[in-house]
């Protein structure tokens, strides 16, 4: 007998579906689009396909939900999608740690709220044509009509004025400005829509993103890699490139911006607009990313005491350094905190709405550095620590960056290895979440040490001591014709970058006076950030065991705060504050820190 029709709408997304009565909600799931992480294949004991009913009849728990869910999930409500049935209409939440990758970057927030502080005003202006009984100028009438609208004195640069005639004439003596502060900072088409254009300079991957100035909303984003990463890996490596190269700081500037450009090519194909139309840019990065964008001196960043040759906000015109915006276009940079705590980490905590938080809240921001901010009443502290690049996927045999076919999830159920790798393509490497799970997952089969030795009896285990290996994708399996593998010097890399972030959160809550059990929220963003997996971050010791709802994982928050930065004046105000209220703790000055640091390096969590 034919089951009836059941409606399933699946949140946050809004995607309905119809579907017979006694349909698997995993299943139901991957018919409406919808990918989330099922690595044990359905067999219920990876845990990653977690989901949250809203209303509407399920089949009931089954066992193997009690076993795996732990108790504050059952509390809340939580079911394992490949557990459970839908018996009637339905409507269930799915948290973002829940969907696999591709589909996470698809419900990042698209919207940057506007508030009634715009950096830039788009003003309309009508003028009339010029005559032989009107000789005045062409930036005469146009500055005549923008005082009509209670906007006198305006400023228009020479770069500006140039396309004044040839834009009144081309659009019938009517124009529509934008207006920064009191200078006119481009001349458009009527109605044109205003764009502004906020890039996230990671030192390995560059984020950008061309937001609607008027809306908020963010138009299109594009990524590339950081083209700096050819002179060096990390911050002090492009230092040290810049200090034995007379033409090196050029050399990186040049580069950078050219991918920058491309970049804002590339988004603005995408939209259907013109650069001409993008009259804004915020650039956010660390200390020496931003260093090597605006041409300040980096040597002094990378000796000791490492200081940042300026704080402070900074905006000029985006023409001084090459950037191909609107002719009056102005670049803004919030202001950065120290020598290693830079403009992306005020931006994240802009982004994460972590200005004054009233719980005491640890944020962090993995990257090759990590920074690291600890906010408990009123006092704000933060710090900067080399974590280095093995969770791009850099220093691991295997590793790749997160890209199709990157192994992203693992999962060992008894003697079998299960693994998820991105777009469902044959796996090919293994990206940062991946590489963590696999180290989580091995110490969790008890065939990983404190120290990080391998050992232990398993199928897929080979070689001993430091030549033990664990086959995590068999050579008949993978895309690349070979066994996809962990060594024991990739474990190695994976503690040193855990151990570095584990001793800067140790620090600041030993600054701050208080215990780990004292962080109410833990917060965790970036693009790494977002697809690791925390229960393995906090099985490797990497993270506090905290309770897990104290934990949340915010996505590219610099991201979010740079295009916050761009629309709203009030944002650049609190950027200005908070640089004001924050305490850098310098890590190389803790007199404990190697001892701190020899600690962190342990694997497993107390
Ligand atoms: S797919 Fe549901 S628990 Fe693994």
């Amino acid at each position: 007998m034919n089951q009836p029709s059941v409606e399933v709408i699946l949140q946050p997304i809004g995607r309905r579906i119809e579907v017979p009565a006694g349909t698997n909600l995993l299943e139901t799931a991957r018919l409406a689009g919808v990918d989330l992480i099922a690595i044990c294949g359905g067999e219920g004991s990876c845990g990653g396909c977690r989901i949250r009913p809203v209303e509407g009849q399920l089949s009931p728990r089954t066992l193997t939900e009690q076993a795996e869910l732990s108790n504050a999930d059952l509390a809340a409500g939580y079911r394992l999608a490949c557990q459970t049935e839908v018996l009637g209409n339905v409507r269930v939440d799915i948290p973002p740690e829940s969907f696999t990758t591709p589909q996470r970057l698809q419900v990042e927030g698209q919207e940057t709220e506007t508030d009634n502080d715009p950096v830039i005003l788009p003003v309309e202006v009508e003028v009339f044509p010029a005559s032989m009984q009107d000789l005045r100028s062409d930036l005469t009438r146009v500055k005549e009509a923008l005082a009509a609208q209670n906007l006198p004195g305006a400023f228009f640069s020479r770069r500006v004025t140039l396309g004044l005639p040839g834009k009144l004439r081309a659009n019938d003596w009517h124009l529509r400005l934008a207006l920064r502060g009191n200078e006119v900072v481009a001349v458009l088409p009527p109605g044109s829509p205003l764009y502004g254009l906020a890039v996230d300079i990671g030192t390995t991957k560059l984020a950008a993103y061309l937001v609607n100035l008027i809306s908020g909303e963010t138009a299109a984003k594009a990524g590339a890699m950081n083209p700096q990463i050819a002179y060096g890996e990390d911050v002090i490596s492009r230092i040290t490139y810049v200090n034995e190269h007379a033409e090196g700081a050029q050399t990186l500037q040049t580069h950078l911006i050219e991918s920058l450009n491309q970049l804002l090519e590339t988004l603005c194909a995408e939209v259907g607009i013109t650069r001409g139309q993008v009259v804004e840019a915020v650039l956010v990065g660390n200390t020496a990313m931003h260093h090597l964008l605006v041409g300040l001196p980096v040597k002094q960043l990378g000796e000791s005491p490492y200081i940042a040759a300026a704080s402070d906000a900074m905006q000029f015109p985006a023409e001084e350094i090459g950037l191909e915006l609107a002719p009056g276009a102005y670049i803004y940079l919030p202001p950065n905190l120290a020598g290693y705590v830079g403009t992306d980490h005020v931006s994240m905590l802009l982004g994460a709405e972590l200005v004054a938080p009233a719980q005491t809240t640890l944020a962090l921001d993995i990257g090759t550095n990590t920074e690291i901010s600890l906010i408990h009443q009123g006092k704000h502290f933060s710090c900067s620590c080399a974590s280095g690049p093995a969770f791009e996927g850099a220093h691991i045999k295997d590793g790749m960056r997160a890209a199709p076919g990157a192994i992203e999830r693992v999962h060992f159920s008894g003697e079998k290895v299960h693994v998820q790798t991105i777009n469902a393509q044959p796996a090919c490497g293994i990206c940062g979440s991946g590489i963590l799970d696999a180290v989580s997952e091995l110490r969790k089969a008890g065939l990983l040490d404190a120290r990080g030795a391998l050992a232990g009896t398993h199928p897929h285990l080979t070689g001993t001591g430091r030549r033990a290996e664990f086959i995590l994708v068999p050579a008949a399996e993978t895309a690349v014709g070979r066994e996809l593998k962990i060594s024991r010097s990739d474990i190695n890399e994976i503690q040193l970058a855990k151990g570095a972030i584990r001793a800067g959160i140790e620090v600041l809550l030993e600054r701050a006076g208080i215990p780990a059990t004292g962080i109410q929220s833990f917060i965790v963003a970036g693009a790494f950030g977002t697809y690791l997996d925390l229960e393995s971050a906090i099985t490797i010791g990497m993270f506090p065991n905290l309770p897990r709802e104290r934990f949340a994982q915010v996505g590219n928050a610099a991201g979010s705060g740079a295009r916050a930065l761009l629309v709203s004046a009030h944002q650049r105000q609190l950027a200005d504050e908070l640089s004001q209220r924050v305490e850098y703790v310098e890590l190389a000055n803790h007199p404990d820190f190697m001892k701190i640091y020899v600690r962190a390096l342990a694997f497993g969590n107390s």
